[in-house]
């Protein structure tokens, strides 16, 4: 099996992919880490540790920080994934798990280090937590086995950022944690807006997850009401798949084509959270890009099969 850390901002999409994690039997879930993003800190963590009590889903959560490496806490998007960031479903008063009291970068660092090569991490909301683990333990680059993180914007097929032209939310929110993890030497692939936006739900294929799935598909059902909404409000008529398609990196790469190159992150200025590769295959004269690692990022993907894959996981057969 798969040891998989699953950083996260749970969060409407950030929900489906823990289920889309959960439910794949190649995957041995050994922690949830939070960010900030999608809901405040403590929105996230709570919701997180409400998703893994409430699908029974063995794995300890250890709370992010609630800022940026520079900057305030930033307001999160509640009309994107509503002020509980899950949609506004009702939600019990109360549960019963507590987070791990370590901080989620020593949590990630103490297990990586605990199975060195063999703790595979899917990121997917701001990356301050790996920052705050390459800055404490920078030795940690070498022990991971890989990193999939589903951020940034790079113009393939159309598509270019969320929150301003040039920039994805999950970049917006700490460009300068961005940039410093694509400056490590750990082996990560990049799934952008480039591919999460060329697939998308249809209503149609949420009906039949809602009707086949249990009540995990019942419950995909409820959270993603308020979130559709938002894309039909934006002009958008389904639903991108955004964080489940890190996942579905994971588990079949195949579903994708990559490139390899050098990846830079705008830190300042009008162009903020703008995500730059120089790729390795075009001949640029030598330059201020040569000491960076090469990584790779998905330029394009299979939406049928993606979506074929992530119903048989939840669904079952
Ligand atoms: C990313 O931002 C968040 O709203 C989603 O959960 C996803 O991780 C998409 O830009
Ligand atoms: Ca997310």
């Amino acid at each position: 099996k798969i040891k998989v850390i699953f950083d996260t901002d749970p969060g409407v999409d950030d929900a489906m992919a823990l289920l889309f994690l959960h439910r794949a039997p190649q995957v041995d879930l050994v922690g949830v880490t939070t960010t900030f993003g999608n809901g405040r800190i403590a929105t996230t963590t709570w919701n997180a540790l409400y998703l893994t009590e409430r699908f029974g889903i063995d794995a300890p959560v250890a709370s992010g920080t609630a800022a940026p490496l520079v900057g305030p806490v930033p307001a999160p998007t509640e009309f994107v994934h509503g002020a509980n960031a899950l949609g506004d479903i009702d939600l019990p008063e109360r549960i019963t798990r507590e987070a791990d009291p370590r901080p989620a970068h020593r949590f990630i660092i103490d297990t990586v280090r605990a199975n060195p090569g063999e703790i595979t991490i899917v990121a997917v909301g701001r990356m301050t937590n790996l920052a705050l683990a390459l800055r404490e333990d920078p030795a940690i680059v070498g022990l991971v086995r890989e990193i999939i993180i589903m951020g940034g914007a790079f113009g393939y097929n159309g598509f270019h950022g969320n929150v301003t032209p040039v920039a994805e939310a999950n970049i917006y929110g700490d460009p300068l944690a961005a940039d410093e993890v694509f400056g490590g030497t750990w082996p990560i692939t990049v799934v952008g807006l480039d591919v999460t936006q060329r697939t998308q739900m249809t209503t149609e294929y949420l009906q039949a997850l809602a009707k086949d799935g249990g009540e995990v598909g019942r419950f995909i059902w409820d959270i993603t009401r308020f979130y559709v909404a938002f894309h039909h409000a934006a002009g958008v008529p389904n639903m991108f798949v955004h964080d489940s398609s890190a996942v579905a990196y994971l588990l079949d790469p195949t579903l994708f084509a990559t490139r390899r190159g050098a990846l830079r992150v705008v830190t300042e200025g009008l162009a903020i959270g703008q995500t730059i590769q120089k790729p390795d295959d075009y001949n640029f004269p030598p330059g201020a890009w040569d000491d960076r690692p090469s990584h790779a990022i998905c330029i394009d993907v299979d939406p049928a099969r993606l979506l074929a894959l992530y119903r048989r996981t939840i669904v079952g057969g």
